[in-house]
């Protein structure tokens, strides 16, 4: 249980973001749309991603770090805005962080919407990290107990992306060699259980004849959000806005794609905070 002594010094305090790259974006992005006059403070690991298929321990180890720093910018708030370290960290993360900060993840909120559905069988695509944890099928069959849930690893997904494969050729053969498998007929929800994914929803939609509820975390993430501001007296008042987003590797390219995921101008910092 976290106590804020002087909430409306904290108000002001950013919302802080990690993923293990610019994928987290999307978050940031749709928080934006939802929380217009809250700040943030992004980080995206980028000199160690992919963490998709790094090992749990290597992830829960980069996730300590990163909260550390984001703790030190001040977040009233720590969101996991990648399913690989959500998956791997946030249980660590909340043990030892947890009495000095809200921390939120971008696995339970969606499993809770799953919960308020009435699905029969539900898919799960995500990294290796995600899929191999088994969090998703474990936390939706304890939710909804009757429903079905196939799980797929499409690691090809995140690199195709980041390479800006989208709405073309590759990308439609890419998608439908996963999602056409056997496994995944009659699903009637597919849960895009990886941050980058929100970039190809509708092109994913569209391979099911659009027959299907794409269920993406940010919205659903950024509400939880909301509600959990708004339940601690945190919301900020409107004003002027200070974002920061710090990368731990910086090229030009990510500067670019950053851009596609945050879906408007974006200046990212280097922050080494490895060396
Ligand atoms: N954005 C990360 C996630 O949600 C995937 C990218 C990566 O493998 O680093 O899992």
């Amino acid at each position: 249980m976290v106590i804020f002594f002087n909430a409306s010094k904290v108000k002001e305090q950013p919302i802080g973001i990690f993923d293990s790259g610019v994928g987290g974006l999307t978050v940031a992005h749709a928080i934006k749309q939802i929380l217009p006059y809250e700040n943030l403070v992004y980080f995206g690991d980028t000199a160690h991603l992919p963490y998709g298929d790094k090992s749990a321990g290597a992830i829960e180890s980069y996730s300590r770090k990163i909260t550390e720093f984001l703790l030190e910018h001040n977040a009233k708030v720590v969101l996991i805005a990648c399913n690989s370290a959500s998956a791997s960290a946030f249980h660590t993360l909340k043990k030892e962080f947890g009495s000095r900060t809200l921390l939120i993840d971008v696995i339970d909120p969606v499993v809770d919407y799953m919960g308020t559905r009435d699905f029969k069988k539900i898919g799960v695509i995500g990294t290796k990290r995600t899929i191999s944890s088994g969090m998703y099928e474990t936390k939706l069959k304890e939710k909804n107990p009757g429903t079905g849930v196939v799980s797929m690893a499409t690691p090809l997904l995140v690199p195709m992306i980041e390479e800006g494969f989208i709405f073309d050729d590759i990308s439609n053969a890419i998608i439908r060699a996963y999602l056409s498998d056997p496994s995944l007929a009659g699903i009637e929800a597919l849960i895009l259980g990886c941050t980058h994914y929100p970039i190809i929803k509708n092109q994913i939609s569209k391979i099911f004849n659009f027959n299907v509820e794409i269920v993406d975390s940010a919205r659903i993430v950024s509400l939880l959000l909301k509600e959990t501001l708004e339940k601690h007296n945190l919301l900020n008042s409107p004003g002027k806005v200070r974002d920061q987003f710090f990368i731990s590797d910086y090229t030009p390219y990510f500067e670019k794609i950053a851009r596609m995921f945050f879906e408007g101008d974006i200046n990212l910092k280097k922050a080494d905070i490895w060396s």
